[in-house]
């Protein structure tokens, strides 16, 4: 496995992949765990070469939120990576990725400043920022991103298809752990008292699916069963919504068009869960 820091031999290596050979790409911000893993190999199973890279991007974290305490764990990933079978990881530095007077990208006005936007302004921007300058050095032929982050998610097939970038997006499902919490690098801040808080999250999650499996479609109905779960142990919800894939809010359940976004903070953590439906 090769691993690349500077953007000059990314250059190069990419420039040495033929047009016959497929390049999946999978971005992360390392701390890998499961789910980053799950997305590694449903890039190796399609593509030729599967390129990772590692690099905590401050443009998408705000002014007080955990770009300095964010975990940061690179031989582990570089092993974790070793072991799947990556081709190559690139890690760049933060002075390389950027310039001190960058051209920089909004994110689009109705979708990137609701939900995860709103309490984060400047989300949204940092990530398209990031992730399109990844997919100028790498050209991949496929991203693979998790369903977790459903905002960034459609945002980025949104900016794929205003760009006209021919790369595709391919979302892959949400990887739990054995208590049902939803795969992130940032439930290493949990305490095992605010662990055990936050699984009111996957659970209204599996409340709201069975619900809707055994025929609600009354999205009234649904929020007011979601609120009363969440309602049940002590963490400050941000949003509990059902939107459509525009992430407008909608008040029928439509198949394959419709998902259900929670965000809340269990003591400092901030979590993301979603069901696509
Ligand atoms: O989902 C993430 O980890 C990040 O937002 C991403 C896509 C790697 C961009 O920094």
């Amino acid at each position: 496995m090769k691993i690349i820091q500077s953007i000059c031999e990314m250059k190069d290596y990419r420039a040495g992949i033929t047009n016959d050979k497929r390049v999946g790409f999978v971005a992360t911000m390392g701390a890998l765990h499961q789910g980053h893993l799950s997305l590694i190999q449903a890039s190796i199973a399609a593509n030729d070469y599967t390129i990772v890279s590692i690099f905590v991007n401050p443009t998408q974290f705000g002014a007080n939120e955990d770009f300095g305490a964010y975990p940061r764990t690179l031989e582990a990933d570089i092993a974790l990576c070793e072991r799947a079978g990556v081709s190559t990881i690139f890690a760049p530095n933060v002075d390389d990725m950027y310039d001190d007077d960058e051209v920089g990208l909004f994110a689009p006005k109705k979708m990137g400043y609701i939900l995860e936007g709103f309490d984060r302004p400047t989300h949204f921007a940092g990530v398209l920022q990031v992730v399109l300058k990844l997919f100028c050095l790498i050209k991949p032929h496929c991203a693979y991103f998790g369903q977790k982050d459903a905002q960034q998610v459609l945002i980025l097939q949104k900016m794929v298809c205003d760009l006209f970038l021919d790369i595709e997006i391919v979302p892959c499902p949400i990887q739990r752990d054995s208590d049902g919490l939803a795969l992130s690098s940032r439930n290493v801040y949990l305490s095992v008292s605010e662990r055990q808080k936050a699984l009111c999250i996957p659970r209204t999650i599996m409340l709201i699916k069975k619900s809707i499996l055994q025929g609600e479609r009354e999205v009234a109905t649904l929020r007011a069963m979601a609120l009363q779960s969440l309602q049940s142990e002590d963490i400050t919800l941000f949003y509990a919504q059902f939107c459509n894939h525009k992430l407008e809010p909608i008040t029928h359940i439509v198949e394959n068009e419709s998902i259900f976004l929670i965000a809340a903070k269990v003591g400092q953590t901030r979590l993301l869960d979603n069901l696509w439906i």
